[in-house]
């Protein structure tokens, strides 16, 4: 049974990872949260330094959105983070952590990826948790020619792994088992057919060619923004701006850009960045400025312990090192 084999498979080349120490739900949850849109190496460093800082859910329902902020920093989609908190204030609200899928998918930042991927490991319910990995598995284990951004393809790559985690197997196992299978093996490039425990199984692998699946949806094009991001270096200080509280990497501090009137430039450019986010690029050029005579509106002057400290983009991090060694 393709379950089994899965099993068997994992208990032999499962990765060693440290959310898989506990049952934790606490920990658990945080654990896929940072999982869901960063890489596994992304998020290894930064999973400890988080959860010493925030060791349970009070912590995390009490803590300043700067320094919630702050410990996200580099991990990206920051609405993560505030879900985290809000669904935190909310859970201590209710008094226990709820266990219940259909409780937990009413939390901010549930959807039926992680109510199933926390009711499977933390609860050992048979639930599906359905990410990227599991969708490209599935999808080519049975020669999916819809794209598997389509609601109805992730309902039934969900029915499929029930389908097939064997009874009485620990679910939250099998479901690792195939993001491990996901990130060691059926890769998204030149996946490893030869080594994989479902390949006579396999629709994709029959077929010839399984890196032509999963098939997707044409992307839409990124927009692309050229701009120029200013140093500003005063009494040893740096000039920064916070970003408004809504919309993008809201609530983040940056080096000023798109000012008016643009200031008067010194020398060639300090830096040439170029950060690709989901739906957009940045291509900034970081000059050094004159000082402006006023401090423009929500700028402040920042000295290099103060710019450590806070909360920035990694759009913006190679900036932030230029920075530092200037001041
Ligand atoms: N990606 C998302 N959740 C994961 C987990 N629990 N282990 C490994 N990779 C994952």
């Amino acid at each position: 049974m393709l379950g089994q084999e899965l099993l068997v498979w994992y208990a032999q080349n499962g990765r060693s990872l440290p959310w898989r120490r506990d049952r934790d739900p606490y920990r658990i949850w945080v654990s896929e949260t940072m999982l869901q849109q960063t890489r596994v190496e992304a998020v290894l460093p930064r999973y400890e330094a988080f959860l010493a800082q925030l060791p349970d859910l009070p912590s995390l329902a009490a803590v300043p959105d700067e320094r919630l902020n702050k410990l996200w920093e580099g991990l990206g989609y920051y609405s993560r983070a505030r879900n985290l908190k809000r669904a935190a204030i909310a859970i201590e609200a209710l008094g226990f952590f709820p266990s219940d899928f259909e409780t937990l998918r009413k939390l901010p930042g549930f959807g039926p990826y992680t109510a199933g991927a926390l009711c499977s490991i933390a609860f050992g319910q048979r639930r599906a948790a359905v990410d990227g990995n599991v969708l490209r598995i599935v999808s080519r284990l049975r020669a999916v020619e819809e794209p598997i951004s389509l609601p109805s393809v992730k309902r039934e790559a969900a029915d499929f792994c029930l389908s097939a985690m064997p009874e009485g197997a620990d679910p939250g196992a099998f479901n690792q088992a195939l993001m491990d299978l996901g990130a060691l093996l059926c890769t998204p490039r030149n996946p490893s057919c030869g080594a994989c425990p479902l390949s006579a199984r396999c629709q994709a692998f029959a077929g010839g060619n399984p890196a032509l699946y999963p098939h997707r949806a044409p992307k839409r094009a990124r927009v692309q923004e050229r701009f120029a991001v200013y140093l500003f270096i005063q009494d040893g200080r740096a000039l920064l701006r916070k970003r408004p509280s809504n919309g993008m990497l809201n609530s983040l501090w940056e080096f000023p850009h798109h000012l008016e009137p643009g200031p008067e430039i010194i020398g060639e450019p300090l830096l040439e960045f170029r950060h690709v986010f989901t739906h957009r690029i940045w291509e900034m050029r970081f000059f050094l400025a004159k000082p402006p005579r006023n401090t423009p509106e929500g700028c402040v002057w920042l000295n290099a312990e103060e710019l450590i400290a806070l909360p920035m983009p990694s759009a913006m991090a190679p900036m932030r090192e230029m920075a530092l060694k200037a001041l």
